[in-house]
Formats: C-alpha cells, structure tokens, sequence
C-alpha cells in the first residue's frame, strides 16, 4: 500500500493522492487573464493524476504582479477566465486550487527568460512597488519600493478578500495565501525586507501581523468547509536560520490558531545572499518540525520527483502532501511514472479512466 497514492482528506474534500502541482507562474498572461495557454497547460496537469492542482501566483491587485504577464484576480473579468480553468481541472479528476498573491518590492520584473530583472525604471511597461520599507531586494531586483503606508496596507488585504471570493466563485475550492518567496506578505516577516518602527515592524508579534490580518479577514471570506492554506518560506539560509526557524513555526502555530488547514512549508528568498543546500528532499526534515510543532498538516517542495523520495516523505509523516514543479512540466504524467517505479498495483489507474483502461493492456506506454 502506497502512502503517496493514498487520499488525503482535508475540511470536506479528498484528495486522490498525495501529489499536488505545485503553483508555477507561467508568465504568459495579459491584462491579468487567463487564455488558451493556461487551460491547456493546467487542464493538462490534472489529466496527469495529482490530487490537486494549484494555479500559479495570481496577483490580488495590478502592482502586485511580477512581471506584466501574470495573472490577476482584481476584476470579475479575470475571474470568469479562471473559472474555465477551475473547470478544467476538475474534469481531470484532481482539485482546483489557486494561489493568490502580492509580489511586494519583487512587483514589476521581466519573464524569467526576458532577463527576470526589474523592468527598467522608465520603462512603462513598469510601475512602482510596495513594501512594508524602502528597501530594494538587491541582485537582479535593485528598483527601490515605496513604502507603505497604513492606508496601503488595509488596501492590500482588502485585495486579498476580494480575490479570494473572486477564486470562489470562479469554482477553486483550496486556496492559498502566498505568503513566501520574497514576496510582500514575508517581506513583512523578514528583517531583511522590514524595518518599519510601527505595529508592522519589529518584533515577532509585529511582523507576524500583516500576514495573520490578512488571514482572518480572507478566512471571514472563505467558507468553513473548504482548506485555506498558506505558503510561508520557514528558512533564509542566511546565517541566522535557528531564529528566523523558531520565530517561523511560532508564525505557523499562530496561523494555526487563525485558523489555517494546512502550510506549505518552502524558502523565504528574501536576500539575495542566501546560501541554499540544494539536495534531493532537502526541505523535508524542515516540514516535519513544522508539522510536529505547529501540529498542523504541511506540504512542502523541491526537488521530490524521485518518486521513492515522495514515497518516504509521506510514508514516514514528513509532509502529508508532496507538491511537485518542474518533473511535471517535463512529463504532466509523472504521476503514473512514479506510480510504476513504486510497483504499484495497477498503476495506469491513477489517470483518468478514459487513458487508464488503454494503457492498462499496453505496458510499453
Ligand atoms: C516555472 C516556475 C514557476 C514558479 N512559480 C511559482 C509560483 O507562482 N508560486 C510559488 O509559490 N512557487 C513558484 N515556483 C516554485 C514551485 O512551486 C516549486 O516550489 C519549485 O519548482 C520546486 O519544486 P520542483 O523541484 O519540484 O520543481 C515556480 C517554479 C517554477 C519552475
């Protein structure tokens, strides 16, 4: 019995296994909406097997894209795109969800194959920032934010409400906050990022606050039965990782209690000068603290395509859901590969029947 393809239940809905698609931007977007591109490719993923598909970082307000080809959620034209997305999705079998996000002083960047650096300042293709300081990420990303003002703020979250019932209606049924990666929510976490002197910046408690307002006035929103979840980067890899760990699971724990089904536990990418130990797995001993300490359910990510590594790490209560990226790009049939490397008992069945009945009589598939 596998644990990987075993369901996982989460508020009222089951997972068909334990693999979900990782959110992963696809840059190729306008105005914000989703076209032909996204449905196929997502519709595509789902066909694959996971258990659950999260579309990529969707912008809750226009600056908070990164770069001008992402997708936004800050109008109801944007939602009703999405909506054939989240349909497509679940015509393959595997829950819709959506990542809704704020890319903070990351905002405002060329695709990743167009340079990923900040788009010139007199660019208009361009627009200006926001983060809780005037302080630039560095490296690539040198264009100094604005900092915000209160005002800014209680106008982010609301951005985040609306977009979350825009998700709703558009069909998604797990949400989750981005609150990783660099971006404006772990901006507000981050040292690196966050030196204001008022009740967002400073201590454990202030820094925390964005991110937990933010998610009691999206829980408000979201209904009971359906997961809302989060990912939070736990870890810099800077230097100073024992504290920004424990200061992370105390986040996580009062996330927790806020309410929270589950984190996705990944990388803060706050400083270009982190230092990561790229490994197969290498997040997952991280993932277990997290799960143990917060007793809260994690996924986590990264370099866990070996599917005896993805095995492991649910069989042996790291993670309860392993969220998959790049070996899906390469092969949106990873799962029944995976499921063949694990000796399963009729592996062609963790696609949908109409592929599955097919390949079951023909192995060389
Ligand atoms: C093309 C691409 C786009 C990505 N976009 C996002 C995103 O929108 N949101 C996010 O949280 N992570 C994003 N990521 C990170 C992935 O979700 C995932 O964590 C990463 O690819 C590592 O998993 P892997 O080793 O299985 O690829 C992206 C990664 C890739 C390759």
């Amino acid at each position: 019995m596998s644990a990987l393809f075993s369901p996982l239940q989460v508020k009222s809905l089951t997972l068909r296994n334990r693999i979900a698609v990782a959110p992963m931007c696809q840059y190729s977007a306008s105005e914000g909406l989703a076209n032909d591109w996204h449905l196929h490719h997502y519709a595509g993923l789902a066909r694959g097997g996971a258990g659950l598909v999260v579309v990529e970082a969707t912008a809750v307000a226009a600056e908070g894209r990164i770069s001008p080809a992402c997708l936004g959620l800050w109008n109801d034209q944007q939602a009703q795109a999405l909506a054939g997305v989240a349909r497509a999705i679940k015509a393959g079998g595997a829950v819709a969800g959506i990542q809704i996000a704020h890319a903070g002083r990351k905002a405002s960047a060329n695709r990743p194959w167009e340079g990923d650096d900040h788009i010139a300042e007199d660019d208009p293709r361009g627009w200006p920032t926001l983060s809780p300081s005037p302080l630039a990420f560095g490296g690539h990303l040198s264009r100094q934010p604005q900092a915000m003002q209160l005002e800014d703020i209680a106008r982010v979250q609301a951005d985040f409400v609306a977009a979350a019932q825009r998700a709703l209606a558009a069909g998604f049924e797990w949400l989750e906050l981005h609150f990783a990666h660099g971006y404006l929510a772990q901006s507000f976490f981050s040292r690196h990022a966050n030196q204001r002197t008022d009740q967002y910046g400073g201590s454990l408690e202030k820094r925390s606050r964005f991110l937990l307002e933010t998610l009691a006035a999206v829980r408000e929103v979201w209904p009971q039965h359906l997961p809302l979840t989060a990912r939070f980067g736990v870890i810099e890899y800077d230097g100073d990782d024992e504290r920004t760990l424990n200061e992370s699971i105390a986040l996580a724990k009062a996330l927790r209690q806020g309410g929270l089904d589950l984190l996705s536990v990944s990388i803060g990418f706050s400083t270009p000068q982190a230092d990561i130990p790229w490994a197969p797995a290498f997040l997952a001993p991280l993932a277990e603290r997290v799960r143990r300490e917060a007793d809260m359910p994690v996924a986590s990510s990264w370099m866990l395509d070996n599917p005896h590594d993805a095995e492991r790490v649910i069989a042996s209560g790291q993670m309860d859901l392993v969220m998959i990226g790049r070996a899906l790009l390469a092969n949106p049939h990873w799962p029944l590969q995976a499921a063949r490397a694990l000796g399963i008992e009729r592996p062609t069945w963790v696609l949908p029947a109409p592929y599955a009945h097919w390949l079951e009589r023909y192995q060389s598939a």
